[in-house]
């Protein structure tokens, strides 16, 4: 199913209809756990918190718990964090570092690859502790992107496979290089699809984003749509949008941006559209001063915005300096809530950078912040409707939205979406949600 494309337009993908009750119903929310969750690579966190021997962090999908973990030799390993005694939680920390990790409840110790190491009082076991069968039970573990990816199912394709030609596509923005330095989770009242298909189309940023069309241009983003249920959307930045009336002068909100990279706004009056490509020179020229090695991003990459929707729930979003992690998780027992993952990473100049003289807003103290990890901060949804916390101003716009949204679809007066063909990914993506809940091999 090749349904990839480049050129402007939309393109034209299988209707499989959008029912109310894949967002909604307990049912379907029990059958994603086996059908779909069990199935697929997820992108379980960050590949910085376990650079080290000993580093560890807990990755929560509900039901599931799972430890990533990096072993004292260096393996990157992941494992279900459930006891092999008595099926206790052993960790209940977010991240950390350990040597070996003790069950809470009778004492039972693992190495931190996973073996099982000590068990208190094993003489009591008379029939024994079978400690090859009895170790931390193992998913298949693979890092790209400066995320470490999991998965519970030994049959599915390689991560490679998986994610088809979207592996070298992202390489060249070397996103492992890049630094976290904010971490947000939010409580959303909505299925964890309903957020993830808002980032799905670019239908609603001209209705309730009206701050885009002075940065982007929406409307000749180019979409494309591959195996897996993956898309990606690419958006010219630093114009606007050229449906639109077209400004005399560049927009306040590219001021600060051009200041940073020694251009004058008022050199292009009258020529806002010229701004694009002149950002695109100037960053090549400045790269080496900068620190920044674009030598693998086209000119266009160096303006644009691409954004990668990784199957089912990641989302990759790159520009040369920066990139952000967007992540639906489902609640434990309720199919109308979710969380909302937000992890902002910075790339760090390269030592060699000559920043002397130069005024830029992307400096080298600023991306590598104050040095330590930012502890995540989650909250309820309701701190960004009344305004104590912001997770950018168009995810705010999106946030204050979904709740009722997903109350919409729970209504008898609503059945199924109807979408327009800038929705596609929408679309390929549930087409791809059929696939696996009717996966005959499921279950
Ligand atoms: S359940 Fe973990 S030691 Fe008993
Ligand atoms: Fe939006």
């Amino acid at each position: 199913m090749a349904q990839a494309r480049s050129d402007r337009g939309a393109p034209t993908v299988p209707v499989t209809p959008i029912t109310a009750e894949r967002y909604i119903s307990p049912d379907y929310m029990m059958q994603e756990r086996e059908k779909l969750w069990a199935k697929v690579w997820l992108l379980a966190g960050l590949e910085q918190d376990v650079a080290e021997p000993g580093d560890y962090f807990v990755f929560d999908l509900a039901p599931e718990s799972i430890v990533v973990s990096r072993s004292d030799d260096g393996e990157l390993g992941a494992f279900y964090n459930a006891c092999q005694h008595r099926g206790a939680r052993i960790l209940l920390s977010e991240r950390g570092w350990l040597e070996q990790y003790t069950c809470p409840y009778h004492g039972w110790t693992y190495a931190n690859d996973g073996r099982l190491v000590h068990v208190p009082e094993e003489e009591s076991f008379s029939r024994g502790v079978p400690r090859d069968r009895l170790s931390l039970k193992p998913l298949r573990v693979e890092a790209w992107a400066g995320a470490v990816w999991v998965c519970m199912d030994p049959d599915a394709p390689t991560l490679d496979e998986f994610l088809g030609p979207i592996k070298a596509l992202v390489d060249p923005f070397r996103p492992e290089a890049m630094r976290l330095i904010e971490d947000q989770t939010v409580r959303l009242d909505c299925n964890w699809k309903a957020v993830y298909d808002n980032f799905g189309e670019l239908y609603h940023v001209e209705h309730i984003h009206p701050q885009h069309q002075l940065i982007f241009d929406c409307p000749t983003a180019t979409v494309d749509l591959w195996d897996f249920g993956h898309t990606r959307v690419c958006i010219d930045g630093f114009t606007v949008n050229t449906r639109l009336a077209i400004p005399d002068e560049v927009p306040p909100t590219q001021w600060a941006q051009l200041e940073a990279l020694g251009m004058n706004k008022d050199d292009y009056k009258g020529r806002v559209l010229d701004v694009r490509r002149d950002v695109q020179i100037k960053k090549r020229e400045m790269a080496a001063v900068l620190g920044y090695n674009y030598d693998r991003l086209s000119d266009d990459q160096l303006s644009d915005i691409v954004q990668y929707n990784i199957f089912p729930n990641a989302i990759l979003v790159l520009m040369p300096d920066d990139y952000m992690i967007l992540r639906a998780r489902p609640h434990a027992t309720d199919p109308n809530r979710c969380y909302w993952d937000k992890l902002s990473l910075r790339m760090e100049p390269d030592d060699n950078a000559q920043t002397t003289g130069v005024n830029i807003s992307f400096s080298r103290e600023q991306a590598q912040g104050a040095g330590a990890r930012p502890e995540r901060d989650e909250f309820p949804y309701q701190d960004i409707v009344e305004g104590r916390k912001t997770m950018t101003i168009t995810q705010d716009q999106d946030i204050s939205l979904i709740r009722d949204i997903q109350q919409g679809m729970q209504s008898r007066g609503f059945s199924q979406a109807w979408l327009n063909d800038d929705e596609s990914r929408v679309q390929h993506y549930h087409t791809w949600i059929d696939r696996y809940m009717n996966a005959e091999s499921a279950g």
